[in-house]
Order: structure tokens, then sequence, then C-alpha cells
């Protein structure tokens, strides 16, 4: 089994990569991988030795670095987790970035794997992409398309392109929803590792409007058992929902970071809301458990305390982050080779 994962110097990419090669003896993965901000090959650190692991770097919007890595090795599947990622980034700091990748960079992917006949593509969606849910219901694969925000927007449009080629081309995706990820190498922008990041540091906690908005939160191996069954056993075409159904209020899992570190309520504050913000998301997972047989192996309490402890053992990688010193880390590593190879280091 060969794959070309893509994003995989991120969070959820960085965790499939550990997932697949601890399961599969014989598995072999290339991470291709522009490596933006997000994108950090420390969180690969320990594989740079095993025969079974490559790094490439390169982006999945240049059509020259991706028929590079598919012309010269052959695959039996690419999986998709490269993207723009961040809801905030998105809003604020203007969408071009997330446009090029998410948009642009999956139809790069995918003329590019019919071109040389990749037997199959699995494109990493989210929940985000339904919009937001009344007080009431889940969603489910048959809910209306309906982004909220610019980063939504984009992962929506993407799915529709993945949909366009399987009907138009034969193209082989499949394409999974997850909800909220958490867990170890998070980058810290988001909910849960900067409340971990700031807490420890006895920093405010930020939390958007009423703080009372609803997200479903699924411990990343779980996410990465999903995505490893539906990559070698759903029905070309499908897509999956993926969630733990723990869907619970914002200020509810700040107040859990809050108990499990042993600090104080008093640093939470409460901030203008983020604009657009989707009140609610809850996933029915029930598609993925019944054909499949999938079924998530952390309870949130067992999630949590894994990844409060891997961020408590491992304060030097977020705090490299925070301080911006992994990108001199690159710069030392990567710089020179990267002119060396015109853009890709093998
Ligand atoms: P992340 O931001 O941590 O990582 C994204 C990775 O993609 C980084 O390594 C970055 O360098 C890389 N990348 C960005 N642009 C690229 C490009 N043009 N070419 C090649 N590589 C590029 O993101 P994440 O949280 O790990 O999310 C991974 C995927 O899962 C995304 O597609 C996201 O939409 C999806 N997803 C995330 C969550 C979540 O809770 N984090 C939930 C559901 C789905
Ligand atoms: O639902 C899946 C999505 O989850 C993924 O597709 C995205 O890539 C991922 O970033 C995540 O998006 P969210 O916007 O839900 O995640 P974030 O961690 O940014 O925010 C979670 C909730 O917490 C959201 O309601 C906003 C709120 N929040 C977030 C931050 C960073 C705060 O209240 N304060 C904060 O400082």
């Amino acid at each position: 089994m060969k794959i070309m994962v893509t994003g995989g110097a991120g969070f959820i990419g960085s965790n499939f990569i550990r997932y697949m090669l601890d399961k599969y003896p014989d598995v072999e993965i290339v991470n291709f991988d522009k490596l933006t901000y997000a994108g950090n090959l420390e969180n690969l650190s320990g594989l740079e030795s095993d025969r079974r692991y490559k790094f490439c770097r390169g982006d999945i919007s240049n059509s020259s670095d991706v028929t590079a890595m598919l012309a010269n090795d052959k695959f039996d599947s690419v999986v998709n987790f490269a993207a723009e990622s961040h809801v905030d980034r998105s809003i604020h700091l203007g969408v071009f970035e997330f446009i090029n990748t998410n948009i642009s960079g999956t139809q790069v992917l995918i003329d590019a794997v019919i071109r040389h006949n990749v037997p199959r593509f699995l494109q990493v969606s989210t929940d985000e992409v339904y919009g937001s849910l009344g007080p009431q219901g889940k969603f489910s694969e048959r809910s209306p398309v309906q982004p909220n925000n610019p980063y939504a927007a984009t992962k929506a449009s993407a799915d529709f392109l993945v949909r366009a080629a399987s009907k138009s081309h034969g193209l082989n995706a499949v394409i999974t929803r997850c909800s909220n990820n958490f867990g170890p190498y998070q980058f810290p922008e988001k909910l849960i590792p900067l409340m971990i990041a700031n807490a420890t540091e006895g920093k405010d906690l930020p939390v958007y409007g009423d703080g009372l908005h609803v997200r479903d939160w699924i411990y990343v191996a779980d996410h990465c058992s999903a995505i490893d069954l539906v990559l070698r056993k759903a029905e070309p075409g499908s897509v999956y929902n993926i969630g733990s159904e723990y869907d619970v209020p914002n200020i509810e899992i700040v107040k859990t970071i809050i108990r499990l570190l042993g600090k104080s309520d008093s640093l939470i504050k409460y901030v203008k809301d983020r604009p657009g913000h989707d009140r609610r998301y809850a996933m029915d997972s029930a598609k993925i458990r019944e054909d499949l047989g999938w079924k998530p192996e952390h309870s949130f309490e067992k999630g949590m305390a894994k990844t409060i402890e891997w961020y408590m053992n491992n304060r030097g990688w977020w705090e490299n982050i925070r301080s911006g010193a992994y990108k001199t880390y690159y710069d030392n590593m990567y710089g020179k080779r990267l002119k060396d190879v015109g853009g890709l280091v093998r």
C-alpha cells in the first residue's frame, strides 16, 4: 500500500501518517506538504529514519510539483489533507490563499490523479460545509451544503469538484466530513490548544460571544481510524460523516481545561464574537458506524486527558510555535536544499 498524503506536516495529517505507519508494517507514505505557517516537520520527528516514510515539499496548487510527484512514483491512493484550515484567518486575513489551496489545489490533484491513473482519491472535508444547526437535529450526509464562512465555502467547493470529477470522469473518489478534532500536534491558534497554552501561562482565555456555540469534538486518532476505513472500504463516490457525538458549548470545554490544569475561571475573558459564527454543529455518524463498523475508541474525557498530558510533556513544541522559533528551524533545515532541488525536497 503506497499512499501520497498531502498536508501531512499539519495536525491531522501528521497524526494520520503516524497512525498508518504504526498499524501497517508494509505501508509506504510520501508526505507532500508546502510547509505553510501551519505545517511543522517537528510533528513527524522520529520518522526520519523510517524507510517507509518520505517527505517531499510541494504545493498542491502547483501542477508541476504535483506532476513531478505522481510521475515519479506509483501510488495506490492520494489522501488530501492539505488546506488552509483556520476559519478566523479566512474571515480576517483574506480568502485568496484558501481559494488557491482548498479549491484550485484540490482540482490540480484531481486532474493529476486522473492523468496518472491513481486508483483512489480521498478528500478530507469537514462538517462546516453543512453550515449551522438550530437547537435540534444533527447533520447527516443528506443535509444541504450551506457554508457560512469563507473557509467552509472553499471546502464545500472542493467537495463539489470531487463529486463532479467522479460523475464526469469516473474518478474513484470518496469524501469524509469530520467534526472538530483535538489531540497532539494541533496548531495553537485553535480553541483547545490555545486554551491549554494560555491557561498554562496564566494568560486570558478569549471566549467568543456568549460561549454557547456548540461543537462536536472527536479525538484525532478516531478521525484517523475512520479515514483508514473509508479509504480501504467505502464505495466510490460515497460521502461519510465522522463524529463522536460529543457536542457541547465552548464554555464547557474551556472550563474543563481550566479544571484539569488546576487554574481559575477568572482567566476567562468574553470577547467580541466571530462574524457569521455558526451556532451549533452536531454529527449523525450512523452511516459509517453501520456500513463500515467504525466507532471512536476515545471518550472525550480520555482524549482530553491524553491531550493535556501531551501538551504538558511537549511544552517546547508549542512554545517554539508561539515564539516563531520553528520557522528558523525550517530555514536552517531546508532553505538551501530547497534552492538545490527546484522547490522539491526529496
Ligand atoms: P492544519 O492547518 O493543521 O494543516 C494543514 C497542512 O496543509 C499544513 O501542513 C500545511 O503546510 C499544508 N498545506 C497548506 N497549503 C498547502 C498547499 N497548497 N500544498 C501542500 N500543503 C499545504 O490543518 P488540519 O487541522 O490538520 O486539517 C487537515 C484537513 O482536515 C483540512 O483539509 C481540514 O479542512 C480538515 N478538517 C479539519 C478538522 C479540524 O478540526 N482540524 C476537522 C475536519 C476536517
Ligand atoms: O468543524 C470542523 C472544523 O473545526 C474544521 O473544518 C476547521 O479546520 C477547524 O479549524 C475547526 O473550526 P472551528 O472554527 O470550529 O475551530 P476553532 O478551534 O477555531 O474554534 C472552535 C470554537 O471555539 C468556535 O466556536 C470558535 C470558538 N473560539 C475559538 C478560538 C480560537 C473561541 O471562543 N475562542 C478562541 O480563541
